[in-house]
C-alpha cells in the first residue's frame, strides 16, 4: 500500500488510546468494515434466497392444486404440472420455455413488460402484460388450472395462488404465500381455516363477470347467493377487502377474464 494511504492510518495509530480524533478513526473503520461484511453477504445470499423462493413457490403450487403428498418429493410432484406464460392482453397462452423462470414482479416494474392502470381495483398499479399459469392434466383433459394472484392488503401486497375447476368458474382452493398483515387480524388471510372455505365458490358469474364476495361477517348458511360469498375476516374489514379486490382485478377483463372465457378450447 502506498505512503500516501498508510501514513495517515500510522498518524492516527500513534495518538494516545484517549484522543478522541483516534477513538472517532477507530469507530468510522468498524463502521467500515462492518457495512462492506453486511454488504458483501446480502449479495452472496441474493442467489440462495432466489432459489429457496422459486422452491417455495412450487411447494405452494403443488399444494394449492391438490397434489401435496409427503410420500412425494416435491420435484417429482411439481413435474405433474405443466407451467406457461399468458399473454393477458390476447388470453393466449404464449408457446417458449420461459416460463418457468418468469418473475412477473419484475415484468410488473418494466414500463416494457407492463401496462399502467387506470382502473385498479387491486391497487397495483402496473399489470404484467404476461403471467405464469400453471395447469394440470388427467390424460389430456385440464384438471385444475392455478392462477398468480396479487394485491394490496391494509399493510402490504398479498401474493396468493388461486387453483380453479376446468370450467374456470369454481374455485378449488386459495393460498396466500406472502403478505405482511397484522399477526391475528388481517394475516388470518393465510389461514388454512380461512382459506378452507374458498373450495366450491363460485367466482364468475354466467356473463363472465367477477361475482364473489367477501362479506362482513359470515354467509347465510342456504341463502340463494352464499355460492359466491365467503366469510371476511373478523377485526380485519380492510384486509378482506382487499381480498375482494384482488379478486375482482385478476378474475375481470384486465387479468384473467379473456383467458377464461376461451378455456373451452385450451388444448396441449
Ligand atoms: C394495530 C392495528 C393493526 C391492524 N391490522 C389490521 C389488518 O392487518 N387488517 C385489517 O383489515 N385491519 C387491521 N386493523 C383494523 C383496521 O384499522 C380496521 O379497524 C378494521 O379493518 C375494521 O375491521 P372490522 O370492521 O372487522 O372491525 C388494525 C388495527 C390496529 C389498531
Amino acid at each position: 500500500m502506498s505512503d500516501t494511504v498508510l501514513a495517515p492510518v500510522r498518524a492516527v495509530l500513534a495518538l494516545p488510546n484517549d484522543d478522541p480524533r483516534k477513538t472517532l478513526a477507530v469507530a468510522l473503520a468498524l463502521c467500515l468494515a462492518c457495512s462492506v461484511v453486511v454488504s458483501a453477504t446480502a449479495v452472496g445470499l441474493r442467489p440462495l434466497q432466489a432459489r429457496n423462493a422459486a422452491l417455495e413457490l412450487k411447494r405452494e403450487v403443488v399444494k394449492v392444486a391438490g397434489l401435496d403428498d409427503p410420500g412425494v418429493p416435491l420435484s417429482q410432484a411439481f413435474g405433474h404440472i405443466e407451467t406457461r406464460l399468458l399473454d393477458l392482453e390476447t388470453g393466449t397462452l404464449v408457446d417458449g420455455d420461459a416460463a418457468s423462470t418468469f418473475a412477473y414482479r419484475d415484468a410488473a416494474r418494466d414500463p416494457g413488460q407492463s401496462k399502467a392502470l387506470e382502473d385498479d381495483p387491486a391497487g397495483i398499479r402496473r399489470r404484467p402484460n404476461r403471467m405464469p399459469v400453471y395447469l394440470v392434466r388427467d390424460g389430456g383433459a385440464l384438471e385444475t388450472i392455478v392462477l398468480p394472484v396479487y394485491g394490496q392488503g391494509l399493510w402490504s401486497t398479498m401474493h396468493g395462488l388461486l387453483a380453479l375447476a376446468p370450467d374456470g368458474r369454481t374455485a378449488k382452493g386459495l393460498t396466500f404465500y406472502e403478505q405482511r398483515e397484522t399477526a391475528g387480524l388481517g394475516s388470518e388471510v393465510a389461514s388454512p381455516r380461512w382459506l378452507r372455505q374458498w373450495a366450491g365458490k363460485t367466482l364468475i358469474g354466467p356473463a363472465g363477470e367477477p361475482v364473489i364476495e367477501v362479506v362482513k361477517g359470515s354467509v347465510q348458511p342456504g341463502a340463494p347467493d352464499a355460492g359466491r360469498k365467503v366469510d371476511g375476516l373478523s377485526g380485519a374489514t380492510l384486509t378482506s377487502n382487499g381480498v375482494e379486490r384482488l379478486m375482482e382485478f385478476w378474475l375481470g377483463a384486465q387479468g384473467y377474464g379473456p383467458f377464461l372465457a376461451r378455456l373451452d378450447g385450451l388444448s396441449r
